[in-house]
């Protein structure tokens, strides 16, 4: 009898251990994912040339490269269009979400891109003040 109820207690403390181990991994393994999320966002802005801003900044600036620079300058300085440097201390993420998917004015083509991309640029602009 002695025996046998060592043996359970055994298998009881296995049980928790597997579990607690179980819960342990699932916790981590989310710290280990948000940092490799971030430790991708930053490699991929270490080329650009402002270290500092967040969340795909580098993505957002290659689809403003190809679609809005020939007319915004490479830089926000301008150019055909008004500079955007400071345009997110003017209009919210929302705001330039809306310029961007209907244009604005008579200059400023709409639709141009779209959809998370449009995101994507809306949001790197916003961040713009
Ligand atoms: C064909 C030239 C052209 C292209 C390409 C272009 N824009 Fe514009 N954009 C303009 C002009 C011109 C204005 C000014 C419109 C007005 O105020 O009447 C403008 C205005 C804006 C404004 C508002 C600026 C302000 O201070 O009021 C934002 C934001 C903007 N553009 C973002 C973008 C983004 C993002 C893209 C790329 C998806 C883009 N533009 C592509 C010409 C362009």
């Amino acid at each position: 009898m002695g025996k046998s109820s060592a043996y359970i207690t055994a298998i009881i403390l296995f049980l928790v251990m597997v579990v607690g181990f179980t819960y342990w991994l699932s916790t981590t393994e989310e710290h280990a994912g948000g940092n490799e999320a971030s430790h991708g966002e930053q490699a991929e802005e270490g080329g650009g040339e402002e270290g500092g801003d967040s969340a795909g900044g580098g993505e957002a600036e290659k689809v403003f490269a190809q679609n809005c620079a020939s007319c915004h300058g490479e830089n926000l300085g301008g150019g055909a269009g008004p500079a955007l440097e400071a345009v997110g201390g003017k209009y919210s993420k929302d705001e330039i979400l809306d310029i961007i998917k209907n244009g604005k004015g008579g200059g400023m083509p709409a639709g141009l891109i779209q959809g998370e991309e449009a995101e994507m640029v809306a949001a790197w602009l916003a961040e713009k003040k």
